[in-house]
C-alpha cells in the first residue's frame, strides 16, 4: 500500500469517528486544510522533476478526490442520522385517540326531571322550588307530624346549625314541605285579591283558583343501598280545590306514568299505606316493563288525600278545600326507564356510565 492509499484510508477512518458536523469539519482540516496532509504533499511537488511532478500530481489529485468523496459520504450520513433522530423525537402515534372537544350531556336524572316537568306542565301544573335546608316545622310539624310522632323515625336526617331549639334546621327528608310553602303563598295572594275581610290567621274559605303544583328537588335521608342513596330526588305533586278526590289522583298519576314510559298498558298498583299528612294514603308501585328486572315491582311514590290538619296549616278551610298529594322518586323512574338496577350508579360520577345517556 503506497502513502497515498494510506492517507485516503486514514481520512476515511477519521471521518467515520466524527459524530457531529463540527467534528467532521475539524477532521477535514487535517487532510484538506491549509496545512493538511494533501496540501503538504502538493508543496512537496516543487522539489520534483517535470515528469515526476506530472505523475505524482495526478496521483495526489486522485487521493484528494477520494478524500473528498469520503467526506461527502460522511456528511450525508451525519445529516441522515440527524433527520432520523428528529423524526424519532417528533414521532406521532397515529393510533392514539384524537383530542376532541367532548360533547356534554344532561345527567339521566335531569333528563327525567325535564320529562316530569313537561308532562305535568301539559296538565296545567306549575313548577315550584324550595330550600334543601328546611325547618322542622315545614318538614314535619306542619305536615301533621309533631315531635315524638313515630313516623319521624323513618325520616332520620342531618340536623344543621342555624335553627332554634324549638325549630331546628335540617336537610329536608322529602319535598312535602313544599306543599305547605307553596299553598301558604298561593292562599296569601288570592286572599288579598279576594279582599277577604276575615280576621288575620283565620282559615280562608273564599273562592280562589285551584292549587296545582309540582316541586322537584334534592332530599336527604340516612339510607344507602341499591334502591336508596343518602341524597336522592323527589318530586312533590299537589292539587287542591273544591272537588279533587282520590279518583283524580289515580287518574292523574296513572296518566303521567303511561306518558312518561310511553306505554299505554303500563300497570300501576296503589297499595294502602300510612303517611301522617294524607288520609287515606297509598304507596304507588310500577312493574319494570322490560330489561333484567322485568316483572318486578318498584315503589315509585307515596300519595293520598291531603289530611285536614295539613289543609289547615295551608291556611285553608278543610270544609271547603280538599285535594291530593304525591311524592315520587325521579331516581327510581330513571332506573325503570333505562333498566338500571343500582340507584347509586347515578351519583358515583363515573363518566363511562353517565355518557351512555347523552
Ligand atoms: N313525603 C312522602 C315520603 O317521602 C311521600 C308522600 C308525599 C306521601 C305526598 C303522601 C303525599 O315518603
Amino acid at each position: 500500500m503506497n502513502d497515498l492509499t494510506t492517507v485516503v484510508e486514514t481520512a476515511r477512518a477519521a471521518f467515520e469517528l466524527a459524530h457531529t458536523p463540527a467534528e467532521l469539519e475539524n477532521s477535514k482540516a487535517l487532510f484538506l486544510g491549509k496545512s493538511g496532509r494533501i496540501t503538504e504533499m502538493m508543496k512537496g511537488l516543487a522539489a520534483l522533476s517535470v515528469e515526476e511532478k506530472k505523475s505524482r500530481g495526478a496521483a495526489i489529485n486522485l487521493a484528494k478526490q477520494g478524500i473528498e468523496a469520503a467526506l461527502t459520504a460522511r456528511r450525508q450520513a451525519l445529516a441522515d442520522n440527524e433527520l432520523q433522530a428528529q423524526l424519532q423525537a417528533e414521532a406521532l402515534d397515529v393510533t392514539l385517540p384524537g383530542r376532541q372537544r367532548g360533547t356534554g350531556g344532561l345527567h339521566p336524572v335531569s333528563l327525567t326531571l325535564e320529562r316530569i316537568e313537561a308532562i305535568f306542565g301539559s296538565m296545567g301544573f306549575e313548577v315550584a322550588q324550595g330550600p334543601e335546608i328546611e325547618s322542622d316545622w315545614f318538614n314535619f310539624t306542619a305536615l301533621n307530624t309533631p315531635e315524638d310522632h313515630p313516623a319521624r323515625s323513618m325520616h332520620d336526617t342531618f340536623y344543621v346549625e342555624g335553627g332554634s331549639e324549638q325549630a331546628p334546621n335540617l336537610l329536608r327528608t322529602h319535598t312535602s314541605p313544599m306543599q305547605i310553602r307553596h299553598a301558604v303563598q298561593h292562599v296569601k295572594k288570592h286572599r288579598a285579591a279576594a279582599a277577604d275581610s276575615t280576621a288575620e290567621g283565620a282559615l280562608f274559605s273564599g273562592a280562589m283558583p285551584e292549587i296545582r303544583v309540582i316541586a322537584p328537588g334534592r332530599t336527604y335521608r340516612v339510607d344507602s343501598d341499591a334502591t336508596h342513596s343518602p341524597m336522592f330526588h323527589q318530586c312533590e305533586g299537589l292539587w287542591v280545590g273544591e272537588n279533587v278526590s282520590f279518583k283524580d289522583l289515580k287518574f292523574v298519576f296513572t296518566d303521567f306514568c303511561r306518558t312518561f314510559f310511553e306505554n299505554p298498558d303500563l300497570v300501576l298498583r296503589f297499595r294502602p299505606s300510612f303517611f301522617p299528612f294524607t288520609e287515606p294514603s297509598a304507596e304507588i308501585d310500577i312493574q319494570f316493563p322490560s330489561g333484567p328486572l322485568a316483572g318486578r315491582w318498584l315503589e315509585v311514590a307515596g300519595s293520598g288525600q291531603v289530611h285536614p290538619n295539613v289543609i289547615r296549616n295551608m291556611g285553608l278551610d278543610p270544609e271547603r278545600y280538599i285535594g291530593f298529594a304525591f311524592g315520587m322518586g325521579p331516581d327510581r323512574l330513571t332506573m325503570l326507564r333505562y333498566g338500571v338496577n343500582d340507584l347509586r350508579l347515578f351519583f358515583d360520577g363515573d363518566i363511562r356510565f353517565l355518557s351512555q345517556f347523552r
